[in-house]
């Protein structure tokens, strides 16, 4: 996905584009730029590369204006070059805008346009799009009916902030499946990707629906629906505030996040209980419609996907009703035989991951209950889920996530006790102690942090080797799978999980001297200690994530985390530290890993 923030008002824009184009850099980081425009002339700077770039280039540039766009980007069509950076122009700048989204009828729009006698620069879709507008300008003659005839013409994503030559000073928006928000404060007016761009200057922020039209200028805000009538909005109160964007004390992002984890997760358990018990009501999840569920499918991406295999088992134990968990990619092309007795649970820290988007529009339109574990407050998961469980991990800036993840968990969990009480598998006494178990999660994942140190010696002992396994039986395996990524996204370790009975089968093949082998082994204990017997004597450097007290035969290194019934919340801490550590270790970026985004709202 890409960043885009918008400003008109008072103030020079260059500074505030820059600030919130910094804020925004996690949703994509290949290439930057801003137009600002000065009430007669709009200037335009843009580069490959981060905003830091930028920020350096426009320094020695006179980009002077009160009212001005700006784009981070995620390339999806044509490399991160500096002509397929964005923003995107007309011929003659009459139309200047920066896009989040996928067009997906850019080739049919490009062939038109240039029968009409339009040129191209970039291989983008976007400036397909932009000149598509420009067209549409030329005929209906002002910006609201020329975006509404784009609306109808144009299909795909779109987030997009639009100059218009004849119209200085204002900013115009429209938006389809990816996120915009409009914030307006003491005479200024901002447009966002989402909130932390633009938190800090206003605490009421318009968030744009599907095919809703912004016009915005300095102090206001009007709205208008895909055929240019006005319509009015309410302003939501900000939930997140700037200053989570900062790293504070840390050197990175992803270590302060992997530190925030147990108020995190303490945050979110106290959202979610009252007086001790669990309580749903704010999202109304009903005990009824709990109760009438026979059967749960997760959808999710990544971490979120891998915090379902977790969930997989825990409902199953718990709640003892049938759960499945489907990558949402593939979930929504597979015709899932869903029963009318299903609940889809969406699982996602953005809330803007188009995969799992799709998978919950299926899922309704499968006539499935819906709910949606979300981080990201107003985002378009949550707002077209029935139901939304919010996790409240803050704002998550490293694109790996940590604390969004273990929030996720832990929302998990009170749902499976929650369905477990409907379903009237739980007494009392069951319900209470699963209760005093996760409540306990946030001391022992402050506990569990202790770990940094011996976690990162273990990576500076694998940090060169070019494959690492993780392996694990039941719960452990999804934790496992948690680790890998985390260890290839961050650090570029070719990884692999393993079910800890299933490497014997083939991929024990690929152990050779000093091969590390990361082993979470809890559930079925004995068991895994035999599986990792058997790398040991294959030659194998074998790293064991154990419960604390318990000796691990054939470890040479074992990170010991305080014993939970939720090893999984535990467990994969020190992998998160393996991954970071890693990262550094090899000097990689480890906030902003090369070819990612936090969030990605294209298929
Ligand atoms: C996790 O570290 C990755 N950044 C990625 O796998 C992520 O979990 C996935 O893209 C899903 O994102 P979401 O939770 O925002 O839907």
């Amino acid at each position: 996905m890409c960043g885009i923030v918008g400003f008109t008002g008072k103030r020079q824009a260059l500074p505030i584009l820059l600030k919130g184009l910094e804020r925004l850099e996690y949703r994509g980081y290949d290439s930057a730029g801003v137009a600002v425009c000065d009430g007669k002339t709009t200037r335009i700077s843009k580069n490959a590369g981060r905003v830091y770039v930028l920020k350096y280039k426009t320094e020695s540039e006179n980009l002077v204006g009160t009212c001005g766009i700006g784009h981070t980007r995620w390339a999806t069509h044509g490399k991160a070059t500096e002509e397929n950076a964005h923003p995107h122009t007309s011929e003659d700048l009459a139309v200047v805008a920066v896009h989040n989204g996928i067009i997906e009828n850019y080739a049919r729009l490009k062939t038109m346009l240039v029968e009409k006698g339009y040129a191209f620069y970039s291989q983008t879709d976007t400036e397909v799009a932009v000149k598509w507008l420009d067209y549409c300008l030329k005929q209906e003659g002002e910006p609201l009916q020329a975006l509404s005839r784009f609306m109808e013409q144009v299909e795909g994503s779109y987030a997009l902030a639009v100059l218009f030559k004849e119209y200085e000073g204002e900013i115009y928006a429209i938006r389809k499946d990816s996120p915009l928000l409009v914030g307006v404060a003491n005479g200024e007016s901002f447009l966002a990707s989402d909130a932390p761009a633009i938190a800090e200057y206003t605490g009421d922020l318009y968030y744009m629906e599907n095919k809703e039209i912004a016009q915005i200028t300095a102090g206001e805000a009007r709205f208008y629906d895909e055929r240019a009538q006005e319509i009015k909005k309410v302003a939501v109160r900000a939930k997140t505030s700037g200053e989570e964007t900062e790293k504070g004390a840390f050197a990175h992002f992803t270590l302060k996040e992997i530190f925030e984890q147990p108020k995190a997760v303490e945050r979110t358990i106290n959202a979610l209980l009252k007086d001790g018990f669990i309580d749903f009501s704010a999202a109304g999840i009903s005990e009824k419609m709990l109760k009438e569920r026979g059967q749960v499918w997760i959808v999710a991406c990544g971490s979120a996907y891998h915090a379902g295999l977790v969930l997989q088992y825990f409902f199953e134990s718990v709640a003892k009703i049938p759960t499945r968990v489907e990558l949402a990619s593939e979930f929504r092309y597979r015709n899932p035989l869903l029963g009318k007795d299903a609940l889809v649970v969406a699982i996602s820290q953005s809330g803007e991951t188009a995969d799992t988007l799709f998978a919950v529009r299926e899922a309704k339109r499968a006539g499935a209950e819906t709910l949606a574990i979300v981080n990201v407050y107003g985002s378009s998961i949550a707002r077209e889920a029935k139901y939304t469980l919010y996790t409240q991990a803050g704002t998550e800036v490293a694109v790996a996530t940590t604390k969004a993840y273990s929030t996720q968990l832990v929302a998990g969990y009170l749902l499976g006790v929650e369905l477990a009480r409907g379903r009237g598998g739980l007494d009392e006494r069951a319900y209470r102690a699963w209760i005093e178990e996760i409540v306990a999660l946030p001391a022992k994942l402050s506990q569990t942090l202790e770990i940094r140190g011996e976690a990162e010696q273990a990576a500076k002992r694998i940090a060169k080797q070019p494959n690492v396994f993780f392996i694990g039986r039941g719960v452990d395996y999804a934790t496992a799978m948690e680790g890998s990524l985390k260890l290839k996204e961050i650090s570029y370790i070719h990884a692999e999980a393993y079910a800890a009975g299933e490497l014997k089968h083939g991929a024990i093949s690929l152990i050779e001297t000093g091969t590390p082998v990361v082993c979470v082994v809890d559930s079925m204990f004995e068991k895994t200690v035999s599986n990792l017997a058997e790398v040991k004597a294959r030659g194998a450097f074998t790293i064991a994530v154990a419960g604390e007290g318990k000796n691990v035969e054939g470890a040479e290194v074992t990170l010991s985390v305080p014993n939970s019934r939720l090893f999984a919340s535990v467990a994969v801490v020190p992998l998160q530290f393996l991954g970071y550590y890693c990262g550094v270790e090899r000097g990689e970026d480890v906030d902003k890993p090369r070819n990612l985004a936090k969030s990605v709202t294209v298929e």
